[in-house]
């Protein structure tokens, strides 16, 4: 699987804050000093450094500025969920003639990672929604510093909602709203923020997540019109990258209730007029990413490497194990590619070791 770009996704009953370097923050030993003000003397350069703006980057602009959506999923793969994902994104292209690839913030418990192996062989993202699911904010907040992430997305912003606020790194004090206090203000040089600019619901009230949106919408209709205002108002001004963060459960629901049917109809009806517009493109996170250091417009879109067509990664997952764990209160199934770890895998023991 692809470990290397670990993130946290958000949801509204899941306020992760991600706060992997912040230990001023967390009242740990390290006291930072607040980022300076970014310079506009040329010295913070993509492809490491860049400033929180609505300006896109590497100087292009209107319509030779790709429209980069990113289509993301909360929580754990499923049999319940995975069959969606294969009908509705692995047949999918982008006008380059490369499969689409959405993003899968993954969280461990109920998880069957024979099924993610199978979403990231077909070119999907991998990313981090952690182990736990904990959703108390103090239990984030006193985290200290781990290993290997380089970016996150956990930042809604009102303010830069339109015209939207691109990803930027932290090298220097960000110009973003703070939703959810604390945000960090330390800098963090080269540690990109991909910020969830927020949706407008049909009822004028923000949501940075699509299902978190009011009214929920109940009809095809009422759900493709919601995806597309607030496509439209990235796309026909700045045309900073579109997030498009749900669950599978605004989607998935039991067939007595004909509303899940009619939302994933418009969500569908959506990535169809996605797929029909030449100059937008769906990608993952770190594909939006890699475009942001090395900006590419459309004239020359066909060049850029990493959104070129790939072959389907082999399959390393032919014979999943079935593992079971249960004790006199509690049962957990887990799918797994290599031999069932002894213990449950969970946070500080991940490997599932004795
Ligand atoms: C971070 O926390 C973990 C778990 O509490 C601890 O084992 C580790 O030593 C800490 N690391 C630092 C750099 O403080
Ligand atoms: C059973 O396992 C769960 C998960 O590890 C744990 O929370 C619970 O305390 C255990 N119960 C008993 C009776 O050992
Ligand atoms: C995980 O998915 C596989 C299909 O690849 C299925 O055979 C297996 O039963 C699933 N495991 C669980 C625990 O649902
Ligand atoms: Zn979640």
């Amino acid at each position: 699987m692809n470990f290397v770009n670990f993130l946290i996704g958000v949801t509204s009953f899941c306020l992760l804050l991600l706060l992997t370097h912040s230990a001023s923050l967390s009242g740990g030993d390290e006291v930072r000093a607040p980022a300076p003000q970014c310079p506009t003397d040329g010295s913070c350069q993509l492809p490491t450094c860049h400033c929180a703006s609505t300006t896109p980057p590497g100087g292009l602009f209107g319509p030779n500025v790709p429209q980069i959506v990113y289509l993301t999923f909360d929580d754990a793969v499923t049999i319940v969920n995975h069959p969606f994902y294969a009908s509705a994104l692995f047949n999918r292209k982008n006008p380059n003639g490369a499969s689409i690839s959405a993003t899968f913030f993954i969280t461990h418990e109920y998880s069957n990672y024979s099924l993610v192996h199978d979403l990231y062989r077909k070119g999907h993202e991998i990313a981090l929604h952690s182990i736990t699911h904990t959703t108390t904010t103090q239990y984030w907040a006193n985290m200290n510093e781990s290993g290997g992430l380089t970016w996150e997305c956990s930042r809604p912003t009102y303010t830069y909602r339109k015209p939207g606020l691109w990803p930027y790194t932290n090298d220097f004090r960000s110009i973003q709203d703070c939703q959810i206090a604390p945000c960090p203000d330390e800098a963090f040089p080269g540690f990109w923020t991909v910020p969830m600019l927020d949706f407008i619901g049909d009822d004028g009230f923000p949501c940075a997540m699509v299902d978190e949106c009011t009214p929920v919408p109940k009809t095809q209709q009422d759900t493709f019109s919601l995806l597309l205002r607030n496509f439209n108002d990235l796309y026909t001004t700045n045309r900073a990258p579109m997030g498009v963060f749900t669950h599978s459960a605004w989607l998935i629901g039991p067939v007595d209730r004909p509303e899940f049917a009619e939302r994933m109809a418009g969500y569908l009806q959506f990535l169809d007029h996605l797929g029909s517009l030449p100059d937008v493109y769906m990608v993952s996170v770190s594909q939006a990413l890699e475009w942001v250091k090395n900006p590419t417009g459309v004239a020359d879109i066909d060049t850029f490497q990493p959104w070129a067509p790939k072959p389907e990664a082999t399959n390393n997952c032919v014979f999943p194990r079935n593992c079971r764990y249960d004790n006199s209160t509690w049962e957990r199934f887990m799918s797994a590619c290599v031999p069932c770890p002894l213990n449950y895998p969970w946070v500080y023991n991940n490997l599932g070791v004795n």
